[in-house]
């Protein structure tokens, strides 16, 4: 049996971090990167999300998987390095691994420890696997170590987690995933347009798990910073900007609020907002024109009966 190996690239400094977070809520439009959602206690509220019957985007995904698996192995080929852009649990990858001819899998989230477990009792699944774990922020640039290997790589980005960027950080994203890719190929799951209604109870559910979702940044925000914020002075808003084409998440101060931290703080006036999360919405062909644009080719797209979600499949091959 082979045995998975980790690496951790390095993570920027905790007064980095603390400096980019304080500049965020001292801003005009006060902004937090929704990377913070994830701390521990935020992966798990993320997880019961996902598990929700308003949140359509997981089952969705998952469904399109079941139906069309054989026919994606078909369409990429041999697959040979799988990475699996914010694997997480990597059960996603997982499941793929019947389907696929994978012979190197490669599992990058932020935190190498995130991967451990997961990749550890993947091993005993899989013992001829090559595995690596790879703790990288990958958000603003794919930069893939060279323990991934020299040949080219199918780049696995699945949950929609693109509608976290803009249309053009987006294009960015696909560039830098294009030349990652070694001339293989992309594999990504793309949450599309629908009814405001379906979009808006699956970011506010009745049970208030994304509620909690989102209000946990603060608690995350509170030890990284240390400012003195309060869960009691912020309610969840969930909102379909259909101009933007993007669900907002906002964190809203129930009454004027000042945050006070050492060396400053700010004053929210009672419904002012902090954003702490834009999930976009794409139509198809809209999506297919950013993949071109970002170079890739052979595009090819598989969607559920309602159209609700798409996953495609897209060559970084030059020939
Ligand atoms: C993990 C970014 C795909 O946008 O649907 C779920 C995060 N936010 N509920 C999404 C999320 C609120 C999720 N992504």
């Amino acid at each position: 049996m082979k045995t998975p190996r980790f690496l951790q690239i390095a993570q920027s400094d905790p007064a980095a971090i603390r400096a980019e977070l304080l500049a965020g809520l001292s801003a005009p439009v006060a902004t937090i990167s929704p990377k913070y959602l994830y701390d521990a206690l935020g992966s798990r509220l993320f997880a019961a999300i996902t598990e929700l019957e308003e949140y359509y985007p997981t089952r969705t995904e998952a469904a399109i998987f079941a139906a069309h698996a054989p026919e994606m192995a078909k369409t990429l080929g041999v697959v040979g390095t799988l990475v699996d852009l914010g694997a997480g649990n990597c059960e996603k990858a997982a499941r793929l691994f019947s389907e696929f001819d994978v012979a190197r899998y490669v599992a990058v989230d932020i935190s190498v420890d995130y991967l451990r477990d997961s990749l550890h009792c993947l091993q005993r699944q899989h013992p001829q696997m090559d595995m690596l774990g790879v703790g990288l922020d990958f958000s603003t640039h794919i930069r893939l170590p060279d323990e991934v290997g020299t040949g080219p790589r199918t780049l696995f980005y699945p949950g929609s987690s693109i509608g976290n960027f803009t249309p053009a950080d987006a294009l960015g994203f696909l560039r830098e995933a294009h030349a990652a890719s070694l001339g293989g190929a992309l594999l990504i799951g793309v949450d599309l347009v629908k009814p405001r209604e379906v979009l808006e109870l699956a970011y506010d559910d009745p049970l208030q798990v994304t509620a909690a979702f989102n209000r946990n940044l603060l608690r995350h925000l509170r030890r990284l910073t240390s400012a003195d914020l309060r869960i009691e002075d912020w309610r969840h808003v969930a909102l379909f900007n259909e101009q933007e084409s993007r669900i907002e998440m906002h964190l809203e101060a129930v009454h004027a609020v000042t945050v006070r931290w050492p060396g400053g703080q700010r004053h929210f006036a009672r419904g002012e907002r902090l954003h702490t999360e834009n999930s976009y919405k794409w139509r198809v062909d809209d999506f297919a024109a950013l993949l071109r644009q970002a170079g890739f080719s052979e595009l090819h797209h598989w969607s559920d009966e309602l159209g609700w979600f798409a996953i495609f499949a897209a060559q970084a091959r030059t020939r």
